[in-house]
């Protein structure tokens, strides 16, 4: 609008006066001044008035407009001369954004023909609101953006010109931004948002708000663009643990791959900038890397390696989180793993100091080994117990804690338990509970504390005579159940006599075998037993000895021949008998005595005529060797007979003897002669040999038990008892003086120290069983010397009685 407008407040009183400043002016030309956008038959002016026209010759004048644009925008009226507005006009079409606007019109008017030039000045209205190209401005801006920062807005467009173009612009109330509003050179103007505070996208991702333009029209008019601001993300937040402390526990042995914790870290960017990634810190220990693995993806600790309580307890691990975003800061965070322990640990029994072997004479209580015991698990799982079996002689004792000793509880006897297997248990409290067995071999050590044993109580030996000297007889066995030295045995006689010699002039002993050797040849007629004392004695110390009796029974061999006691040959021939011829038949001529020095079977004897002048005249007794007549004795017969008679013994083989006797008939005797033979002129009969003779058989009799003696003529055996007939024979020997006496002459048959052993034995038999030295004696009334019986007994006088009555 031009400045003439400003000036006035309402268009028609411009109108009035520039109308009368045109008019005014200059004569030809009329301009009056219209606002756009009036109505059809709007008023513009009275032109016919104006130009001093008569109204009445108007149409008469041909009053005519000639419009130079096509469009016809006023009209005249004739009638009043009145220009109005024929069609409506607007500024902005018709003059764009010029800022004065006009049309001109010609007016012509003939008769005369008068011309004049109407200028019409179009006034703005604001008619226009300001408006953008866009109902929406979308803006990205970054998080990052420093406060400050400008961002150019589109500017909105009036079409109004002058007071009534774009104005100003406005932004809705925010807390970020300002607007900056600029002019052009053109004087157009623009705006800017200013960054006052900060973005946030974390806090708000986008903004809204909304921008008007308004003019200067009034009223004004005003044009809005909503402003639309995305908030770019930068990486300006670092990710996040939900804790920096983490604590778990953790079992130990946990199987590989077992997830412990899963850290969860948040990162409040996106994208990149949030995309985590999980790794060890720096300063994570070595050995948690060992053990445990970080998955960088996920987050999550795993158990890598082997997680051992008795190593560690627990375990620090430093975890960091980064994003993958540009200048990303990694933060950290602690896991602290406490392990837990398992019962996975066997005791360990460790044997301190073990003293074994052990003397079996050790007093109980005595230390054998100190046991000391461990576990390295923790807890219950590491408090362990030990001990052994309780049917043994030991026991366990513990003074401290986890230490033990074994001591015996008993006396040990090596004899019967040499070792001792001793198992020790030693068991934890764990659940299920482990545990670790250990033998501890004791060994007792022996001591001399057993002595030898013989196998038997005592040994008997049965010898037959004659043996070879040197000849094994007998073998003696003891037995040590020590060891070593202490069982180790030597065998051993123990000195003694026999029938007044030492006894190792008798036997020996092989001090290693046992074995006993007779070191002479026996005689049963000699000697019949004796009785000799083995020792055992082990090589311990002091040594342990035990003694056994071995007695040894010499046998009867058949090795002497029957000995003919009466009639006596003097000098190689025969004794001579006489007999009356008036004798009847059955008449006891003589009586042959023979002995045998033998006993049993082999002394037992039988009579047989072997030669004879006249076989049908005598006969002999076959068990007593009694002569008797057959018949009676004729006239003519012969005065003169020899017999030769046969004594011969039961043996095998059997050994015999031969007497010849002369018989020589006589008419008469000349006096009676006694029965048996003639031997009775000895000198030494006597009646104290005869006591001598019943001591000897008293001691006899009490030393063998005679139970009962047979009535064998001459001789007699004694038996010990029924059951060993063959072995204790004690032969009684009738001797001629027994005929003079009360008593029989006795003889024992034991010990004649000198030994004849050939078969055919001396005959002067009396002589060879008793000595003449002994014989003496006997005769000086001496005692029996203990070589001969042993012992001296005293029988009582009715044994003697009984003996006597039974022998005759
Ligand atoms: C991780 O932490 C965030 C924030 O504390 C939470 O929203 C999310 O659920 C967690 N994720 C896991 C797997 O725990
Ligand atoms: C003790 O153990 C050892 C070795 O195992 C074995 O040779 C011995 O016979 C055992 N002794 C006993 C008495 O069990
Ligand atoms: C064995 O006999 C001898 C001699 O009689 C004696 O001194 C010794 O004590 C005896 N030994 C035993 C063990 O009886
Ligand atoms: C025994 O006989 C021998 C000869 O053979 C003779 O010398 C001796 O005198 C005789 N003795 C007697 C006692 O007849």
């Amino acid at each position: 609008m031009g400045k003439k407008s400003e000036l006035c407040l309402k268009w028609s009183l411009c109108h009035f006066a520039l109308l009368t400043f045109f008019l005014g002016k200059a004569r030809g030309q009329i301009r009056y001044s219209i606002p756009e956008e009036l109505e059809h038959g709007a008023f513009v002016g009275n032109i016919a008035e104006d130009l001093g026209l008569d109204l009445d010759k108007l149409s008469m004048r041909r009053f005519r407009i000639v419009s130079g644009s096509k469009k016809q925008y006023v009209e005249v009226n004739l009638e009043n001369g009145v220009l109005f507005v024929n069609e409506r006009i607007d500024r902005e079409e018709l003059c764009e954004q010029s800022l004065s606007c006009s049309f001109h019109l010609q007016v012509v008017i003939e008769n005369p023909l008068e011309l004049y030039r109407v200028e019409i000045e179009i006034l703005d209205v604001n008619d226009n609101s300001p408006s953008f190209p866009w109902t929406e401005i979308n803006l990205d801006i970054s998080e990052s953006a420093a406060p400050g920062s400008r961002f150019p807005l589109e500017s909105a467009q009036d079409l109004d010109v002058g007071s009534n173009s774009l104005r100003s612009y406005l932004l809705s109330v925010n807390e970020h931004f300002q607007l900056d509003i600029q002019t052009r050179s053109d004087g157009s103007k623009f705006a800017e948002l200013v960054l006052q505070t900060p973005l946030d996208r974390e806090q708000q991702s986008a903004h809204q708000m909304v921008l008007t333009a308004v003019d200067g029209g009034a009223p004004e008019r005003s044009g809005t663009a909503q402003i639309y601001i995305t908030v770019l993300d930068a990486n300006d937040n670092a990710p996040v643990f939900d804790q920096s402390f983490y604590r778990v526990r953790l079992a130990e042995n946990a199987p590989k791959g077992t997830v412990i914790i899963k850290l969860n870290a948040s990162d409040q960017d996106e994208g990149p900038n949030a995309d985590i990634s999980y790794s060890f810190s720096g300063h994570a220990p070595l050995k948690a890397r060992q053990l445990f693995s970080v998955d960088p993806r996920t987050g999550e600790i795993k158990v890598k390696g082997v997680i051992d309580y008795e190593k560690a307890r627990m375990h620090e691990i430093y975890v960091q989180a980064k994003d993958k975003g540009p200048s990303a800061v990694a933060v950290h965070c602690k896991v602290l793993v406490n392990v837990l322990d398992k019962n996975d640990n066997l005791p360990e029994v460790i044997l301190t100091s073990v003293s074994t072997p052990v003397q079996e004479d050790a007093p109980p209580g005595t230390v054998i080994a100190v046991i000391s015991v461990m576990d390295k698990d923790s807890g219950e799982n590491g408090n362990v117990d030990c001990e052994i079996p309780h049917h043994i002689p030991f026991q366990l004792h513990s003074s401290f804690k986890n230490y033990y000793t074994l001591v015996t509880s008993d006396f040990l006897d090596r004899e019967a338990v040499a070792d001792y297997n001793i198992t020790v248990t030693a068991r934890d409290m764990g659940s299920p509970p482990l545990f670790t067995r250990k033998t501890i071999l004791v060994q007792v050590s022996d001591m001399n504390d057993n002595a030898p044993q013989f196998k038997q109580p005592s040994y008997t030996v049965y010898l037959t005579e004659n043996n070879a000297p040197g000849a094994s007889i007998c073998s003696v066995t003891a037995t040590d159940p020590d060891s070593g030295q202490n069982a180790y045995l030597s065998y051993s006689i123990l000195e003694g006599d026999i029938q007044g010699m030492p006894i190792s002039t008798y036997v020996s002993i092989n001090s290693d075998s046992g074995n006993i050797y007779a070191l002479r040849s026996f005689d049963h007629e000699q000697l019949k037993n004796f009785q000799v004392t083995v020792q055992a004695q082990d090589a311990g110390f002091p040594p342990l000895s035990s003694n056994v009796s071995v007695s040894v029974f010499i046998l009867d061999q058949n090795d002497n021949a029957p000995l003919i006691v009466s009639p006596v040959m003097q000098n190689g021939t025969a004794s001579t008998e006489k007999v009356p011829r008036s004798v009847d038949a059955g008449y006891l001529v003589a009586k042959i005595h023979a002995i045998d020095a033998d006993a049993g079977q082999n002394s037992r004897l039988f009579y047989q005529m072997l030669q004879a002048t006249d076989s049908s005249l005598f006969s002999v007794a076959l068990y007593t060797g009694e002569i008797r007549t057959m018949r009676q004795i004729e006239e003519k017969e012969p005065t003169r007979h020899r017999l030769v008679i046969l004594v011969k013994d039961n043996g095998q083989p059997p050994l015999s003897a031969t007497v010849s006797i002369i018989l020589s008939v006589v008419d008469s005797l000349p006096a009676l002669q006694p029965d048996l033979g003639d031997l009775s002129q000895s000198p030494h009969h006597s009646t104290s040999f005869t006591l001598y003779l019943i001591m000897a058989l008293g001691a006899v009799s009490f030393t063998f038990l005679v139970p009962s003696i047979s009535g064998a003529p001459g001789c007699t055996e004694a038996s010990s008892s029924g059951a060993h007939p063959q072995v204790y024979c004690y032969k009684m020997c009738l001797t001629p003086e027994s005929s003079k006496s009360d008593f029989m002459f006795l003889k024992p048959c034991s010990p004649v120290l000198s030994v004849q052993q050939n078969n055919a034995k001396s005959t002067d038999y009396l002589t060879s069983g008793w000595s003449t030295l002994e014989r003496n004696e006997l005769s000086n009334n001496r005692a029996a010397t203990p070589n001969e019986c042993g012992v001296e007994v005293h029988l009582p006088a009715y044994i003697v009685l009984i003996l006597k009555r039974q022998i005759l």
